[in-house]
């Protein structure tokens, strides 16, 4: 069989790149161009599939220009939010995503976050490289995590091992889910069917949930009213799912204590208002960044474009 061709949208760790040269006539990013729309769909002529990243808008649009020869685009994440399904569907291709191989990076992430931003970490990491700071009995006391309680938005595998390790800090678990989840899986946390229960309960919030038409802007100028005066909200999962204007100015207001965020919206380019609160505990969309995870995730990605094409399905199909 004629090996099928594919491009690779971002360099791969090398393991991964000499896995799918192993498997196909792959066209890799050797210098990790970030490619425009207009280029992935040029360099994807004559290619069988894609493997795209976060980084890559798959909208509309740019699936509808891709060649007829496209018939399986593979994210090389577990969220899927740059990719428009229907219109990926529309054009008979498949989408597939790396979930599960992720999960316990992310959810370290996740648990960096809230002991992060609960514990002032931003504001100590400055002091401790500044020097001259003074110890005193009130110096940069935060908030302990022991007996507070940690609401999980999306309470998916990701949410399963924050909520699993946050137990085992103190923390009593509650979570808002589409579905309420079987006992075993709850391991005794408690169930909110609607997010005004939630939040309203969240000492400490851990967005956990996929970015989608339901989801977006979940965190807006109302429901952060939701929450009890001085809560913490965290999010590891994607910036679409806060609107930064309201979670800021609840900030400033002291609404909210803190934030914790691997992820936010326009990444790289921050919303300059969390610059100017000092509590806020920021980073580059780390979650799944551990070299077993990359791998691991690169390598599925590239096992789900073969399987696709031996069978003709994919048990990481998502649309
Ligand atoms: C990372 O953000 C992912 O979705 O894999």
């Amino acid at each position: 069989m004629k090996m099928k061709k594919i491009l690779v949208t971002r360099k791969l760790i090398k393991d991964s790149e000499d896995k799918a040269l192993k498997i196909f006539d792959a066209k890799l990013n050797p210098n990790d161009e970030l490619y425009s729309q207009s280029r992935v769909i040029e360099m994807c002529q004559g290619c069988d599939g894609v493997l795209t990243s976060l980084t890559d808008k798959m909208d509309k649009e740019t699936i509808d220009k891709l060649p007829d020869s496209i018939k399986i685009i593979s994210n090389f994440a577990v969220g899927f939010g740059n990719i428009d399904l229907e219109a990926a569907k529309k054009r008979g291709i498949a989408v597939t995503n790396t979930p599960e191989v992720l999960s316990d990076a992310t959810a370290e992430i996740g648990v960096l976050l809230i002991l992060g931003a609960c514990r002032r970490a931003a504001e100590g990491i400055e002091s401790a490289r500044e020097g001259g700071w003074k110890w005193s009995a009130d110096y940069l006391i935060g908030k302990q995590l022991t007996g507070s309680r940690l609401g999980i938005l999306g309470m998916g595998r990701i949410g399963q091992k924050i909520a699993k390790i946050a137990k085992s800090l103190g923390m009593i678990i509650h979570y808002h889910n589409r579905s309420k989840l079987s006992p075993d899986k709850e391991d005794g946390a408690i169930y909110h069917d609607n997010l005004k229960s939630l939040f309203s309960v969240s000492d400490v919030l851990s967005i956990c949930c996929p970015a989608t038409k339901e989801t977006e802007n979940m965190i807006n100028k109302e429901t952060v009213e939701y929450f009890p005066k001085g809560a913490v909200i965290t999010n590891v999962a994607r910036g679409d799912i806060v609107d930064d204007d309201a979670l800021i100015d609840a900030l400033n207001r002291r609404k909210i204590y803190a934030v914790g965020l691997d992820v936010y919206k326009n990444e790289p380019n921050l919303n300059p208002g969390y610059l100017k609160i000092k509590s806020a505990f920021i980073l580059p969309h780390l979650g799944s960044a551990t070299k077993d995870t990359r791998i691991a995730m690169a390598n599925l990605a590239i096992d789900n474009i073969d399987e696709f094409f031996k069978t003709g399905n994919c048990k990481n199909k998502v649309n």
